[in-house]
């Protein structure tokens, strides 16, 4: 089929094609999701996860269904190693990023320790990211961060800041990267995803509730709406230094 004759949304995923994702983040949640599309789309994912064991059954998801897929069980936030990993891969096309976590409490109330860290797991683990991987993203390529919207800063102080920072850095990135890099973030709001994890099923469904009756859309997102917004920013050419909020109008209500 011509170019001209595809649905617009194939067209986009057309151009992932044999193109190289790397996925830090991608064993779990929207970052296997977006890995699952885009391998879906024709990619070539690499995942990235600490857990080795979730590593190993999130890459044999994908290769059982043909996809070219590979990972590393690394902590992406230890020092050296995102660029141990980026030596080993070589120039990839697209990188994707879900490094980042949640918190409550405000500014007074939350241990001053828990609020440093969640800001470091946010803003500075991505910007290693950048710092580590940006150079070796193929000219025309993309970087896409994870944001967040939802929490306000008097109930999750540095979860709020790191967001934000997000938000920030993907504007400066976006300048100091072009022409040949597009930079960009997802921001969703709660979601069902392994960051609940440890949550009970009764505490989860009692927190999907609440945030449904708080989200306008009146329902909490499915992990693959979220994973369209960062297959939509990886693949239109012409969007860069946004943080696209993919919340169901939480973020202004
Ligand atoms: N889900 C929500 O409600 C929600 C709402 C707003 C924003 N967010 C943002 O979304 C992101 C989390 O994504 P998710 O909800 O899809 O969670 P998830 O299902 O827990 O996925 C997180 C992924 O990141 C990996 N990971 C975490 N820390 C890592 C590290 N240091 N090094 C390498 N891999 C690491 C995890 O694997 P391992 O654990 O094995 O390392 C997993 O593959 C965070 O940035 C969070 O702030 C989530």
């Amino acid at each position: 089929m011509s170019d001209a004759a595809m649905p617009a949304s194939d067209t986009l995923l057309a151009s992932l094609r044999g193109a190289r994702l790397l996925v830090i983040g991608g064993t779990s949640g929207f970052g296997f999701e977006v890995a699952r599309r885009a391998a879906d789309a024709g990619a070539r994912v690499v995942l990235v996860g600490r857990d080795r064991e979730r590593l190993e059954a999130a890459v044999s998801e994908l290769r059982a269904t043909g996809a070219a897929a590979g990972g590393a069980a690394i902590d992406a936030t230890a020092p050296g190693a995102l660029a141990t990993m980026g030596e080993q891969l070589g120039e990839v096309d697209h990188v994707v990023s879900t490094l980042g976590g949640a918190m409550g409490g405000g500014f007074l109330d939350a241990d001053l320790e828990t609020i440093r860290e969640t800001v470091e797991g946010k803003l500075f683990a991505n910007l290693e990211v950048a710092r580590a991987l940006g150079p070796r993203i193929a000219d025309g390529g993309s970087l896409t961060f994870t944001a967040g919207t939802g929490g306000s800063p008097s109930t999750s102080s540095g979860a709020t800041v790191g967001n934000e920072a997000i938000a920030t850095m993907v504007k400066g990135l976006a300048i100091e990267l072009a022409p040949r890099v597009r930079v960009n973030a997802v921001a969703p709001t709660w979601t069902e995803t392994g960051l609940w994890r440890d949550l009970d099923p009764q505490q989860l469904e009692e927190t999907k509730a609440s945030m449904a009756e708080a989200i306008p859309l009146g329902r909490t997102a499915e992990v693959s709406e979220i994973a369209q917004a960062y297959l939509f920013l990886m693949t239109c050419g012409f969007v860069t230094g946004q943080t696209l909020a993919v919340d169901g109008g939480i973020s202004l209500a």
